[in-house]
């Protein structure tokens, strides 16, 4: 079963389109319907990034030089791509979009880069997707602004040497542990997202209301924030629906009781599990009796690649405690059983419920 659109924290086709990434040529506004922020000041929460990042920038700009290369890794939908943009801006600097799996020989990355002039941000997204003839191009630009490009075939080959302008990469993965050592080592920081929290997603909700020109009130944007979880794409995207269901529904106003219906109505809960999340806790509680199982055989149950199951759907059920990753298996909490209105089996055979181990 296809995970929901709604809850699917990656763009969908027509976010890709609105953000300038669909196919070239390449727009550089990165702009998904008027709601990324363009200064780090509009750049919701991540409180700690945003100090270094602005500390780095303030000083690449008052020294008028390239800031060093900037590498921004998290789960998709948190705001890598919004930050790339920032970063150019931050910087009065061109910004040139691209990613890993659209260069396809070094030739191309050749030509990307001899167009850099100085001071120019090229963002290179899902950068852990450059194939490795192409990353290995990409060491000496980073590190030396060398460009050896290789012409012609077999012995006659020779490798002619260009000097590349200064330049700031930066580089978007959903997962750094997909970054070879030898590229992570070239980047000069590294930034993390993480999940954002209730109180940033409600001002996210509100910030992307303004613009949109939803009429909100907080409540209705905490509900939203409930159930956008941590993504700030996903609370965007619930925001239009629930706009959607309030104009048709009730008199345009979203408080907290439209925004719940129009979510219910939509198949997402208040945790903001979709029905995938719940088949696969349901399948992993009832077929599995609570696991441990292994994460191929769970990913089988629900017809979903092992890989979705890992990268998508589980990091935000085990950061909301419904499922932990065992060396045996996955194990469902006894958050999970409840959630599902399930009575969980004797406590001494099920994992703890975590978010109460620390109480
Ligand atoms: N910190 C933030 N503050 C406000 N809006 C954000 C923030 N982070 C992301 N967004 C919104 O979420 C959407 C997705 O962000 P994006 O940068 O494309 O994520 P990623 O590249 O990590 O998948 C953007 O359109 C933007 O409107
Ligand atoms: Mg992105």
């Amino acid at each position: 079963m296809p995970r929901d659109e709604l809850l699917d924290p990656t763009p969908t086709p027509e976010e890709r389109s609105r953000a300038g990434l669909a196919g070239p040529p390449a727009g550089d506004t990165g702009d998904e319907g008027g709601l990324r922020p363009r200064t780090l000041g509009e750049f919701v929460g991540q409180a700690e990034l945003k100090e270094r990042l602005g500390i780095i920038l303030e000083a690449a700009r008052a020294r008028q030089q390239a800031a060093d290369h900037l590498l921004f890794a998290g789960p998709p939908g948190l705001g890598k791509t919004t930050l790339a943009g920032i970063v150019a801006t931050e910087l009065g600097a061109h910004l040139h979009i691209t990613s890993g799996p659209a260069i396809l020989r070094a030739g191309d990355l050749a030509s990307i880069l001899t167009k850099l002039e100085a001071g120019d941000v090229l963002f290179i997204d899902e950068i852990h997707r450059l194939p490795r003839v192409v990353e290995e191009v990409l060491y000496p630009a980073m590190e030396d602004l060398q460009l050896d490009v290789l012409l012609g075939k077999g012995p006659a080959a020779r490798s002619i040497r260009f000097d590349l302008e200064p330049f700031t990469l930066v580089g978007a993965t959903t997962r750094t542990g997909l970054i070879t050592g030898p590229l992570r080592d070239r980047f000069g920081f590294a930034f993390r997202l993480d999940y954002y929290d209730e109180g940033d997603l409600e001002q996210i909700v509100l910030r992307a209301g303004d613009v949109l020109a939803v009429e909100i009130d907080e409540s209705g944007a905490a509900e939203i924030a409930g159930r956008s979880r941590g993504t700030p794409r996903i609370a965007n995207r619930l925001l239009r629906r629930v706009r959607d269901f309030a104009e048709v529904r009730s008199k345009g106003l979203v408080d907290r009781e439209t925004a719940a219906d129009g979510l219910a109505l939509f198949g997402v809960d208040e945790r903001g599990l979709d029905k995938v999340d719940r088949m696969l806790l349901g399948n992993l509680c009832e077929r599995f009796s609570g696991g441990p199982v292994g994460l191929s055989t769970l990913a089988i149950s629900i017809g979903e690649p092992a890989e979705t199951v890992e990268e998508v759907i589980e990091p935000f059920l085990i950061q909301q405690g419904l499922l932990l990753r065992t060396p045996r298996g996955r194990v469902a909490t006894v958050a999970a059983w409840r959630h599902l209105g399930l009575q969980a089996p004797d406590p001494s055979v099920v994992a703890p419920d975590v978010s109460t181990l620390f109480d």
